[in-house]
């Protein structure tokens, strides 16, 4: 069992990547493998809308000068799939968005490739837009046909300055409890 985490932060090891690592810590905690993919530093290219892989249908984009091919493997062999972003111009960041944009579409090339798989979005706002980051995010995964698990609250924090986040501590319960269900989850689907 293997939940792959992405960080969509141009700020690597800031506050969503704290948030993202609290949900880890506790699938580690329960069996599961992990592993957190800070997209901080990186060109990823949008969609070009070129539907290539909707003709080719090899489950990979034909954009191959940065590494979204590779992560679109990882989000396949991976039983749950945790995306964080902060929030920006009260939307996810377009690193976020250009991973969402293209995983989305290859994977819909061939039908039910991330289907039954469990997906949780975390958002990260200093004041307004975490919620609809948090929306956003989560129409990725109800549009695959994966499955959605809850949490204590809304999968949001609310922080500025790096490690901020820390203070927050309802947001901290709520990667605890969302950590426990998407472990409960994985489990029951995988039985
Ligand atoms: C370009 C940009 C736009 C932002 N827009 C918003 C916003 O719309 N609403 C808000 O509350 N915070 C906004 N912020 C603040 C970040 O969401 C906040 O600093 C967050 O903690 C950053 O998370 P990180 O440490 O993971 O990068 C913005 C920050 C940047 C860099």
């Amino acid at each position: 069992m293997k939940v792959v985490a992405f960080n969509g932060s141009a700020r690597k090891d800031g506050n969503t990547a704290v948030l993202l690592k609290r949900v880890l810590k506790v699938l580690a905690a329960e069996g599961i493998e992990t592993e957190l993919i800070q997209l901080a530093g990186e060109q990823i290219h949008g969609c070009t809308a070129c539907r290539a892989c909707f003709e080719t249908k090899n489950q990979r984009c034909v954009i191959t000068d940065d590494k979204v091919n590779e992560y679109i493997q990882k989000m396949i062999q991976a039983d749950g799939i945790l995306l964080g972003s902060p929030t920006y111009f009260a939307m996810m960041s377009p690193e976020m968005k250009a991973l969402i944009d293209r995983a989305g579409f290859v994977t819909r090339a061939t039908p039910d490739t991330l289907k039954y798989k469990v997906g949780a979005a975390v958002a990260v706002a200093r004041r307004a837009g975490a919620m609809t980051t948090f929306d956003a995010i989560n129409h990725f995964f109800l549009i695959s046909q994966m499955i959605v698990p809850g949490s204590s609250y809304w999968n949001i924090g609310v922080a500025n300055k790096k490690n901020e986040i820390e203070t927050d501590t309802e947001a901290l319960k709520t990667m605890d409890d969302l950590g426990k269900n998407m472990a409960w989850l994985i489990k029951k689907l995988k039985t």
